[in-house]
Protein backbone atom coordinates (compact mmCIF):
# COMPACT_ATOMS: atom_id res chain seq x y z
CA UNK A 1 0.00 0.00 0.00
CA UNK A 2 1.30 3.38 -0.72
CA UNK A 3 -0.68 6.65 -0.16
CA UNK A 4 0.68 10.22 -0.64
CA UNK A 5 -0.81 13.36 -1.98
CA UNK A 6 -0.19 15.65 -4.29
CA UNK A 7 -1.40 19.05 -3.81
CA UNK A 8 -2.73 22.10 -5.68
CA UNK A 9 -1.15 26.01 -5.26
CA UNK A 10 -4.20 26.94 -3.53
CA UNK A 11 -5.53 29.47 -6.11
CA UNK A 12 -8.35 31.84 -4.63
CA UNK A 13 -11.27 32.14 -6.73
CA UNK A 14 -13.89 32.43 -4.65
CA UNK A 15 -14.10 36.16 -3.59
CA UNK A 16 -14.12 36.20 -7.89
CA UNK A 17 -16.55 34.17 -8.36
CA UNK A 18 -18.51 35.60 -5.12
CA UNK A 19 -18.05 39.40 -7.16
CA UNK A 20 -19.34 37.82 -10.25
CA UNK A 21 -22.47 35.90 -9.03
CA UNK A 22 -23.34 38.50 -6.58
CA UNK A 23 -23.77 41.53 -8.93
CA UNK A 24 -25.33 39.55 -11.91
CA UNK A 25 -28.33 41.54 -13.60
CA UNK A 26 -31.70 39.20 -12.44
CA UNK A 27 -30.78 36.32 -9.95
CA UNK A 28 -27.99 36.18 -7.93
CA UNK A 29 -26.01 33.49 -7.62
CA UNK A 30 -23.12 31.38 -5.83
CA UNK A 31 -21.31 28.41 -7.53
CA UNK A 32 -22.24 25.45 -5.87
CA UNK A 33 -18.93 24.00 -5.88
CA UNK A 34 -18.23 26.18 -3.00
CA UNK A 35 -20.51 24.34 -0.87
CA UNK A 36 -17.95 21.56 -0.51
CA UNK A 37 -15.44 23.33 1.94
CA UNK A 38 -14.52 20.88 4.80
CA UNK A 39 -17.50 21.92 6.86
CA UNK A 40 -20.21 21.37 3.65
CA UNK A 41 -18.05 17.71 2.91
CA UNK A 42 -19.05 16.71 6.74
CA UNK A 43 -23.06 17.74 5.97
CA UNK A 44 -23.26 16.54 3.41
CA UNK A 45 -22.09 13.29 4.56
CA UNK A 46 -24.74 13.99 7.55
CA UNK A 47 -27.17 14.73 3.84
CA UNK A 48 -26.57 11.33 2.52
CA UNK A 49 -27.49 9.02 5.92
CA UNK A 50 -31.31 11.28 6.11
CA UNK A 51 -34.25 9.23 5.37
CA UNK A 52 -35.52 11.27 3.13
CA UNK A 53 -32.50 11.58 1.04
CA UNK A 54 -32.30 8.19 -0.67
CA UNK A 55 -29.86 9.29 -3.34
CA UNK A 56 -26.33 8.15 -1.94
CA UNK A 57 -27.68 4.61 -0.70
CA UNK A 58 -29.39 4.04 -3.96
CA UNK A 59 -25.77 4.58 -5.85
CA UNK A 60 -24.22 2.59 -3.17
CA UNK A 61 -26.06 -0.39 -3.38
CA UNK A 62 -26.30 -0.60 -7.02
CA UNK A 63 -21.91 -0.33 -6.61
CA UNK A 64 -22.33 -3.40 -4.17
CA UNK A 65 -24.83 -5.44 -6.23
CA UNK A 66 -23.19 -5.33 -9.08
CA UNK A 67 -19.80 -4.64 -8.53
CA UNK A 68 -18.11 -7.60 -9.81
CA UNK A 69 -20.20 -7.35 -13.45
CA UNK A 70 -19.15 -4.05 -14.07
CA UNK A 71 -15.74 -5.21 -13.25
CA UNK A 72 -16.01 -7.88 -15.87
CA UNK A 73 -17.11 -5.63 -18.20
CA UNK A 74 -13.83 -3.73 -18.21
CA UNK A 75 -10.49 -4.03 -20.08
CA UNK A 76 -7.56 -5.58 -18.10
CA UNK A 77 -5.48 -3.53 -16.40
CA UNK A 78 -7.24 -0.02 -15.58
CA UNK A 79 -5.77 2.68 -13.82
CA UNK A 80 -9.27 4.23 -11.46
CA UNK A 81 -10.06 7.90 -11.62
CA UNK A 82 -12.69 9.39 -9.61
CA UNK A 83 -14.34 12.94 -9.92
CA UNK A 84 -15.57 14.20 -6.62
CA UNK A 85 -14.39 10.46 -4.56
CA UNK A 86 -16.00 12.18 -0.75
CA UNK A 87 -14.91 10.15 1.64
CA UNK A 88 -14.80 7.64 -1.25
CA UNK A 89 -16.83 5.13 0.99
CA UNK A 90 -19.14 3.94 -2.20
CA UNK A 91 -16.08 3.44 -3.85
CA UNK A 92 -14.76 0.23 -1.56
CA UNK A 93 -16.75 -2.18 -3.99
CA UNK A 94 -15.78 -1.86 -7.30
CA UNK A 95 -11.88 -1.25 -6.03
CA UNK A 96 -11.96 -4.09 -3.77
CA UNK A 97 -13.47 -6.11 -7.03
CA UNK A 98 -10.77 -4.78 -9.50
CA UNK A 99 -8.02 -5.70 -6.51
CA UNK A 100 -9.43 -9.46 -6.52
CA UNK A 101 -8.02 -9.60 -10.66
CA UNK A 102 -5.18 -7.04 -10.53
CA UNK A 103 -3.01 -4.60 -8.45
CA UNK A 104 -5.17 -1.40 -8.91
CA UNK A 105 -3.94 2.37 -8.29
CA UNK A 106 -6.51 4.61 -7.66
CA UNK A 107 -6.74 8.68 -8.10
CA UNK A 108 -9.24 10.23 -6.17
CA UNK A 109 -9.98 13.58 -7.41
CA UNK A 110 -11.23 16.13 -4.83
CA UNK A 111 -11.46 19.62 -3.78
CA UNK A 112 -11.97 19.13 -0.07
CA UNK A 113 -8.62 18.50 1.89
CA UNK A 114 -10.13 17.01 4.94
CA UNK A 115 -13.04 14.48 2.58
CA UNK A 116 -9.92 13.35 0.48
CA UNK A 117 -7.71 13.18 3.81
CA UNK A 118 -10.75 10.32 5.21
CA UNK A 119 -10.85 8.91 1.68
CA UNK A 120 -7.34 7.55 1.71
CA UNK A 121 -8.47 6.61 5.34
CA UNK A 122 -11.39 4.63 4.65
CA UNK A 123 -9.85 2.66 1.26
CA UNK A 124 -6.02 2.55 2.42
CA UNK A 125 -6.85 -0.58 4.23
CA UNK A 126 -7.45 -2.66 1.03
CA UNK A 127 -4.64 -4.93 -0.26
CA UNK A 128 -3.23 -4.66 -3.67
CA UNK A 129 -4.15 -1.08 -3.97
CA UNK A 130 -2.03 2.46 -4.52
CA UNK A 131 -3.87 5.60 -3.92
CA UNK A 132 -2.61 9.20 -4.64
CA UNK A 133 -4.64 11.79 -3.90
CA UNK A 134 -5.19 14.74 -6.11
CA UNK A 135 -6.73 17.98 -4.66
CA UNK A 136 -7.31 19.52 -7.95
CA UNK A 137 -10.67 20.67 -10.13
CA UNK A 138 -12.07 17.47 -11.90
CA UNK A 139 -10.44 18.28 -15.45
CA UNK A 140 -6.74 19.37 -14.20
CA UNK A 141 -6.90 16.10 -11.87
CA UNK A 142 -7.70 13.66 -14.63
CA UNK A 143 -5.35 15.85 -17.16
CA UNK A 144 -2.87 14.41 -14.32
CA UNK A 145 -3.72 10.87 -13.95
CA UNK A 146 -3.96 10.06 -18.12
CA UNK A 147 -0.46 11.48 -18.15
CA UNK A 148 0.49 8.65 -16.08
CA UNK A 149 -0.85 6.23 -18.14
CA UNK A 150 1.53 3.33 -19.53
CA UNK A 151 0.73 1.58 -22.89
CA UNK A 152 -1.60 -1.17 -22.64
CA UNK A 153 -3.16 0.93 -19.46
CA UNK A 154 -7.02 1.52 -19.73
CA UNK A 155 -8.36 4.83 -17.70
CA UNK A 156 -11.86 3.77 -15.58
CA UNK A 157 -13.12 7.36 -14.64
CA UNK A 158 -15.99 7.82 -11.81
CA UNK A 159 -18.29 10.12 -11.85
CA UNK A 160 -20.69 9.07 -8.75
CA UNK A 161 -23.31 10.44 -7.10
CA UNK A 162 -25.51 12.32 -9.74
CA UNK A 163 -22.80 15.10 -9.35
CA UNK A 164 -23.34 15.77 -13.32
CA UNK A 165 -26.29 16.52 -12.20
CA UNK A 166 -25.21 19.99 -10.55
CA UNK A 167 -24.13 21.25 -14.05
CA UNK A 168 -27.31 22.32 -16.27
CA UNK A 169 -27.90 20.42 -19.41
CA UNK A 170 -25.82 21.37 -22.37
CA UNK A 171 -22.76 21.83 -19.46
CA UNK A 172 -23.26 18.98 -18.30
CA UNK A 173 -23.00 17.67 -21.94
CA UNK A 174 -20.24 19.95 -22.41
CA UNK A 175 -18.33 18.21 -19.41
CA UNK A 176 -18.94 14.88 -20.79
CA UNK A 177 -17.57 15.42 -23.89
CA UNK A 178 -14.34 17.34 -22.37
CA UNK A 179 -13.56 14.18 -20.34
CA UNK A 180 -13.89 12.09 -23.39
CA UNK A 181 -11.35 14.34 -25.15
CA UNK A 182 -9.31 13.28 -22.17
CA UNK A 183 -9.74 9.37 -22.55
CA UNK A 184 -8.68 7.68 -25.29
CA UNK A 185 -10.78 4.35 -27.39
CA UNK A 186 -11.96 1.57 -25.03
CA UNK A 187 -11.64 3.67 -21.75
CA UNK A 188 -14.73 3.78 -19.25
CA UNK A 189 -16.35 6.31 -17.32
CA UNK A 190 -18.92 5.02 -14.61
CA UNK A 191 -21.67 7.50 -14.68
CA UNK A 192 -24.59 7.82 -11.63
CA UNK A 193 -27.15 9.81 -12.41
CA UNK A 194 -30.38 10.41 -10.16
CA UNK A 195 -33.57 9.54 -11.98
CA UNK A 196 -37.22 11.67 -12.09
CA UNK A 197 -39.47 11.22 -9.18
CA UNK A 198 -42.57 12.31 -7.81
CA UNK A 199 -41.78 16.14 -6.72
CA UNK A 200 -42.56 15.93 -3.11
CA UNK A 201 -40.39 13.34 -2.56
CA UNK A 202 -37.54 15.43 -4.47
CA UNK A 203 -38.77 18.25 -2.39
CA UNK A 204 -38.51 16.42 0.87
CA UNK A 205 -35.10 15.04 -0.39
CA UNK A 206 -33.53 18.69 -0.08
CA UNK A 207 -35.29 20.54 2.57
CA UNK A 208 -35.30 17.78 5.31
CA UNK A 209 -37.09 18.42 8.72
CA UNK A 210 -34.11 18.10 10.57
CA UNK A 211 -32.49 20.95 8.95
CA UNK A 212 -29.40 19.50 7.51
CA UNK A 213 -29.74 20.28 3.94
CA UNK A 214 -30.24 23.94 5.20
CA UNK A 215 -27.30 23.83 7.59
CA UNK A 216 -25.59 22.67 4.27
CA UNK A 217 -27.00 25.85 2.39
CA UNK A 218 -26.26 28.64 5.04
CA UNK A 219 -22.50 27.15 5.32
CA UNK A 220 -21.83 28.78 2.13
CA UNK A 221 -22.53 32.09 3.74
CA UNK A 222 -20.56 30.96 6.95
CA UNK A 223 -17.80 30.15 4.16
CA UNK A 224 -17.68 33.56 2.90
CA UNK A 225 -18.08 35.17 6.91
CA UNK A 226 -14.79 32.91 7.34
CA UNK A 227 -13.10 33.42 3.72
CA UNK A 228 -13.96 36.76 2.85
CA UNK A 229 -14.64 38.17 5.61
CA UNK A 230 -18.25 39.08 4.71
CA UNK A 231 -20.88 39.60 7.33
CA UNK A 232 -23.50 37.56 6.69
CA UNK A 233 -26.18 37.39 9.41
CA UNK A 234 -27.34 33.89 8.67
CA UNK A 235 -29.95 34.44 10.59
CA UNK A 236 -31.53 36.77 8.09
CA UNK A 237 -31.26 33.74 4.87
CA UNK A 238 -33.78 30.81 4.87
CA UNK A 239 -32.83 28.16 3.08
CA UNK A 240 -35.01 27.02 0.20
CA UNK A 241 -35.95 24.97 -2.40
CA UNK A 242 -37.80 24.61 -5.83
CA UNK A 243 -38.47 21.90 -8.76
CA UNK A 244 -38.07 23.88 -11.89
CA UNK A 245 -40.26 22.03 -14.35
CA UNK A 246 -38.28 23.24 -17.69
CA UNK A 247 -35.20 22.10 -16.04
CA UNK A 248 -36.83 19.45 -14.62
CA UNK A 249 -34.03 20.15 -11.91
CA UNK A 250 -34.41 20.65 -8.04
CA UNK A 251 -33.36 24.23 -7.28
CA UNK A 252 -31.78 25.61 -3.93
CA UNK A 253 -31.80 29.31 -2.77
CA UNK A 254 -30.39 31.29 -0.33
CA UNK A 255 -33.67 33.52 0.55
CA UNK A 256 -32.97 37.51 2.22
CA UNK A 257 -35.79 37.65 4.89
CA UNK A 258 -35.31 41.48 4.66
CA UNK A 259 -34.09 44.09 2.52
CA UNK A 260 -30.61 43.94 4.09
CA UNK A 261 -26.98 45.15 2.52
CA UNK A 262 -23.87 42.99 3.72
CA UNK A 263 -20.43 43.70 3.09
CA UNK A 264 -17.84 40.91 1.06
CA UNK A 265 -14.54 42.95 1.75
CA UNK A 266 -12.16 40.14 -0.16
CA UNK A 267 -14.53 41.02 -3.09
CA UNK A 268 -14.72 44.61 -2.72
CA UNK A 269 -18.38 44.45 -2.75
CA UNK A 270 -21.28 45.56 -1.22
CA UNK A 271 -24.35 43.79 -2.18
CA UNK A 272 -28.25 44.73 -1.39
CA UNK A 273 -30.90 42.35 -1.19
CA UNK A 274 -34.44 43.53 -1.39
CA UNK A 275 -36.76 41.47 0.82
CA UNK A 276 -37.46 37.89 -0.23
CA UNK A 277 -34.45 38.28 -2.78
CA UNK A 278 -32.92 34.89 -3.37
CA UNK A 279 -29.15 33.62 -4.65
CA UNK A 280 -29.39 30.41 -6.28
CA UNK A 281 -26.65 27.99 -4.53
CA UNK A 282 -27.56 24.49 -7.01
CA UNK A 283 -29.48 22.84 -9.22
CA UNK A 284 -29.53 19.71 -9.43
CA UNK A 285 -30.95 17.94 -12.39
CA UNK A 286 -33.00 14.75 -12.91
CA UNK A 287 -32.62 12.56 -15.77
CA UNK A 288 -34.49 9.42 -17.59
CA UNK A 289 -32.45 6.58 -17.76
CA UNK A 290 -32.97 6.73 -21.82
CA UNK A 291 -31.73 10.69 -21.61
CA UNK A 292 -28.51 8.97 -20.16
CA UNK A 293 -27.84 6.55 -23.18
CA UNK A 294 -28.21 9.73 -25.29
CA UNK A 295 -26.11 11.93 -23.54
CA UNK A 296 -23.40 8.86 -24.04
CA UNK A 297 -23.97 8.76 -27.77
CA UNK A 298 -23.75 12.56 -28.28
CA UNK A 299 -20.36 12.85 -26.26
CA UNK A 300 -18.46 10.08 -28.10
CA UNK A 301 -19.21 6.99 -25.56
CA UNK A 302 -21.54 4.45 -26.21
CA UNK A 303 -23.83 2.99 -23.24
CA UNK A 304 -22.59 -0.30 -22.98
CA UNK A 305 -24.80 -1.18 -19.55
CA UNK A 306 -26.94 0.64 -16.81
CA UNK A 307 -27.91 -0.73 -13.55
CA UNK A 308 -31.28 0.79 -11.74
CA UNK A 309 -32.41 0.62 -7.97
CA UNK A 310 -35.92 0.26 -7.96
CA UNK A 311 -36.37 1.61 -4.39
CA UNK A 312 -35.07 4.88 -4.96
CA UNK A 313 -34.50 5.50 -9.42
CA UNK A 314 -31.20 5.93 -9.51
CA UNK A 315 -28.63 5.11 -12.67
CA UNK A 316 -25.33 3.53 -12.91
CA UNK A 317 -24.54 3.90 -16.57
CA UNK A 318 -21.21 2.28 -17.90
CA UNK A 319 -20.16 4.25 -20.82
CA UNK A 320 -17.22 3.45 -23.28
CA UNK A 321 -15.17 5.41 -24.82
CA UNK A 322 -15.51 5.06 -29.08
C1 LIG B 1 -23.69 15.68 -4.12
C2 LIG B 1 -24.54 16.38 -6.16
C3 LIG B 1 -25.30 14.37 -5.23
O1 LIG B 1 -27.29 17.06 -6.08
O2 LIG B 1 -28.23 15.69 -4.70
C4 LIG B 1 -27.58 17.20 -1.65
C5 LIG B 1 -25.79 17.59 -3.48
N1 LIG B 1 -27.34 19.18 -2.40
N2 LIG B 1 -28.44 17.99 -1.04
C6 LIG B 1 -27.29 16.39 -5.06
C7 LIG B 1 -26.88 17.96 -2.53
C8 LIG B 1 -28.30 19.18 -1.48
C9 LIG B 1 -26.04 16.34 -4.20
N3 LIG B 1 -24.89 15.73 -4.92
Amino acid sequence: MLIHAITADPVYEFAADARTGLTKPGQKELPSKYLYDDVGSALFEVISVLPEYGLTRADERLLQRNASDIVARLPARVLVAELGSGTGKKTRWILRALCRRQHTSYFPIEISPAALAMCKRELGDMEAISIVGFEREYLDGLLEVAARRRPGDHLLVLFLGSTIGNFDRPAGCEFLHKVRGILQPGDSLLLGTDLEKPIPQLLDAYDDPLGVTSAFNLNLLARANRELDANFALEQFEHCVRFNPQARSIEMHLRSRRAQTVEIPRSALSVEFAEGETIWTESCHKFSAEEVRGLARATGFRCDSQWIDSEWPFAESLLIAE
